[in-house]
């Protein structure tokens, strides 16, 4: 054999092997957010609308505090205005965390930007503006991760042009595509996130009433998702072992008692998410160094 073609399948040998090596780190990368900083503990802090319990929730500094106190996520909710851009907000309604009235998606991003969604909370955020999902994902991006939750009430029976496009499309301009999870209530927006973009993280989030009595593990297939997302109230301990054993990351919300916390550190969940990521990050220390 000549010495060309010897070199041939020595690099091909090395090519393919490398290839199966890498495998289940290749898929895992593409299944889950890659974290900034993170302790290598596999379980996510994450701070729920941003570090709500300190800020006024969904605005620039919960999202500031988060990052200030070590989460390893930022959670937030993104609605779209009149004239379809996507925002950071939690309510249909205005009235309760703004100074503004009806339906948020009556107003365009103009009308919504003038309005103050931080004296709801506390006198020293009046005068704050509510977030645009681009300006939120261009301070995440270098920083943390993001779950990205789109609301139900942003959600069109659209493939195209609509918040999960457009999301998207915001995610890949900073370059967070491997830094994000989607999540929604609404499984039509999981299906077309999925559909624009196989590689995204999309979380299903758990709602009994429309589970048709499926386990988790059924549902997570049947859409196709990542992870699975559930409220502490209808969590079930057993769920975590038959998800675990097929690897899928399940995160809890919102928890922000340390004895809630604690027992789903024993029930080995994937990540929390809470308004006190700084509590959170000392009850799940204290814990790690007990066990
Ligand atoms: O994404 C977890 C959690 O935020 C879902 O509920 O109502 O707080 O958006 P909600
Ligand atoms: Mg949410």
């Amino acid at each position: 054999m000549d010495r060309d073609k010897l070199t041939f399948i020595a690099g091909a040998f090395i090519f393919f092997t490398i290839g199966i090596l890498a495998q289940p780190l290749m898929s895992q990368d593409l299944s889950l957010p890659v974290l900034y900083h993170s302790n290598d503990d596999s379980f996510l802090v994450i701070a729920h609308r941003g570090a709500s319990a300190q800020y006024p929730e969904n605005t620039m500094p919960a999202f500031k505090g988060a990052v200030e106190m070590e989460a390893e996520m930022i959670e937030l909710d993104v609605m779209m205005s009149s004239d379809g851009v996507p925002v950071v907000f939690h309510d249909a309604r205005l009235d309760d965390h703004s100074d503004g009235k009806g339906l948020l998606k009556d107003y365009t991003l103009r009308e919504l930007r003038t309005l103050d969604v931080g004296s709801w909370f506390s006198e020293q955020y009046r005068g704050e503006k509510m977030p645009t999902l681009e300006e939120a994902i261009e301070f995440a991006s270098g920083k943390i991760a993001l779950n990205i939750e789109i609301k139900t009430e942003a959600v069109s029976d659209e493939l195209h042009g609509g918040v999960e496009e457009k999301s998207l499309e915001l995610v890949k301009k900073y370059g967070m595509e491997d830094h994000v999870i989607f999540s929604s209530f609404d499984y039509r927006a999981l299906e077309h996130l999925k559909k624009l973009d196989p590689a995204i993280p999309v979380a299903l989030l758990y709602n009994r009433s429309e589970s048709e009595n499926m386990s988790p593990l059924e549902l997570v297939r049947k859409y196709g998702v990542d992870a699975f997302n559930c409220s502490y109230n209808q969590f079930k301990k057993k769920w975590s072992r038959e998800l675990k054993e097929h690897n899928i990351p399940h995160f809890i919300y919102t928890v922000d008692q340390p004895r809630r916390m604690r027992r789903l550190l024993s029930a080995e969940v994937s990540g929390i998410f809470t308004n006190k990521p700084d509590l959170l990050k000392e009850v799940a220390t204290e814990f790690q160094e007990k066990e």
